[in-house]
């Protein structure tokens, strides 16, 4: 499908769904009865994302906040809450059913936040041609909007190019753990169902990297659909546009506490567990921001970790025959590669298969944020349990 066939399609089917009150996509968690307080059960009903903006939570009093594919104004006229009369809200849809659906709903949120004027607008434009200027956002947030643009490179840039330095990003949306065949991907009826369009994780991070992005990693993750084996999730995915590195740190080094035994930052940087890495002022300010901080001790000395140093991390595996169940991980950042303590090499956005007794590992707290985790197997698994291979590590 040409490019501007896909577009017009997406945005008739929203505008149908807009006028009907349709049920589309996937589940999210917001707190309705919260929502309800000061926002119109005609935004409500429409609400089409994939997830909840979690970003918000970093939101501060004053700040600008815009949010990609706004459609009926939920995450706007929550992020209009928490920025307060004094911040700003900017929402982009191309769509007209929805612009007007959530213009003519901004000023009741005012009116029941006790706001005097409306702190949010809505502005018809496309998200790879966003009508504004550069550097003015301190939050970029977007609700399952962005597999539904036919190229995301485009909105990777422009979400770059409005982002303030020292700005960041939020983005639900839905991604495949393979790439979406040609027989899917000329398919207007599941693009519009945010299927067609979903990109690989490997492909979505590598966007937003390459538009400038760095610290992308992943706030949450849930299995949605699978289609003909090809499994699609819902991804909350956090980056930074960092600003200019700070002259005059005394910080030059850095060691990884763990869990991971091994990482390579995404400034090609690799750091091995307890040993001190000199670092330049760009990952200094790199590694200053979560959740790349909590794992690393920054020093303007160096400074070395041993295993009962309080400070040094890991999880290792149970000594146990492994069994394996379906199960799939694909890390998410913030490190593009990263190494375990029992022989797995995890490569940001590859599925990579592991037994139940890796599954335990990765499923702690400190392990747990950092992998989405996927089943891929169709039927009860009755295999085996096999036992670990002759040089200690997993099978
Ligand atoms: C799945 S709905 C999500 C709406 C909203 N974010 C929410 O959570 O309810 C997708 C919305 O994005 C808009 N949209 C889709 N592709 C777009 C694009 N390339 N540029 C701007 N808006 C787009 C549609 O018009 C629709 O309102």
């Amino acid at each position: 499908m040409p490019i501007d066939e896909i577009t017009k399609q997406v945005s008739d089917r929203y505008a149908r769904a807009a006028s009907t009150g349709e049920q589309m996509c996937c589940p999210t968690s917001y707190d309705m009865a919260n929502l309800q307080s000061f926002i119109p059960e005609e935004v409500l009903k429409i609400s089409y994302g994939c997830g909840t903006p979690a970003g918000l939570k970093t939101v501060s009093p004053g700040e600008t906040v815009l949010d990609i594919g706004s459609g009926g104004g939920i995450d706007c006229f929550e992020a209009s809450r928490l920025v307060g009369p004094t911040g700003h809200v900017i929402g982009i849809d191309m769509t007209d059913t929805m612009l007007a659906i959530a213009r003519k709903n901004a000023p009741i949120v005012a009116a029941n936040l006790g706001y005097p004027t409306s702190n949010v607008e809505f502005r018809k434009g496309t998200a790879d041609k966003m009508p504004v200027i550069d550097g003015a956002v301190d939050l970029i947030i977007s609700n399952c909007v962005i597999n539904l643009a036919p190229d995301k490179r485009k909105v990777f840039r422009e979400m770059f190019r409005i982002a303030k330095p020292g700005g960041r990003f939020t983005i639900s949306d839905i991604v495949a753990d393979q790439p979406v065949p040609q027989y899917l991907l000329h398919d207007a009826e599941k693009w519009g169902d945010c299927l067609s369009g979903a990109l690989t994780l490997t492909d979505y991070v590598a966007g937003m990297l390459g538009a400038g992005f760095l610290g992308i990693h992943l706030f949450k993750s849930s299995p949605w659909r699978a289609i003909d084996g090809i499994h699609f999730f819902s991804v909350t995915l956090t980056g930074y546009k960092l600003p200019a590195s700070a002259p005059g740190s005394a910080i030059r080094y850095a060691t990884l506490r763990g869990p991971f035994s091994r990482v390579v930052d995404e400034l090609g940087t690799t750091y091995f567990r307890g040993i001190p890495q000199p670092i330049t002022p760009d990952a200094v300010c790199l590694l200053s921001q979560a959740p790349l901080a909590s794992h690393f001790i920054l020093s303007s000395d160096p400074l070395w970790l041993d295993r009962v140093d309080d400070r040094w991390t890991a999880v290792y595996p149970e000594d146990a025959p492994c069994l394996w169940q379906g199960h799939f991980v694909m890390l998410a950042g913030p490190f593009v590669e990263a190494a375990d303590d029992d022989h797995h090499v995890y490569r940001r956005g590859e599925p990579l298969e592991i037994c139940s007794k890796t599954l335990k590992v990765l499923e702690a707290d400190c392990y747990a944020p950092h992998f989405a985790i996927i089943n891929r197997a169709a039927q009860n698994v009755n295999g085996e349990a096999v036992t670990r291979s002759p040089d200690g590590g997993c099978c």
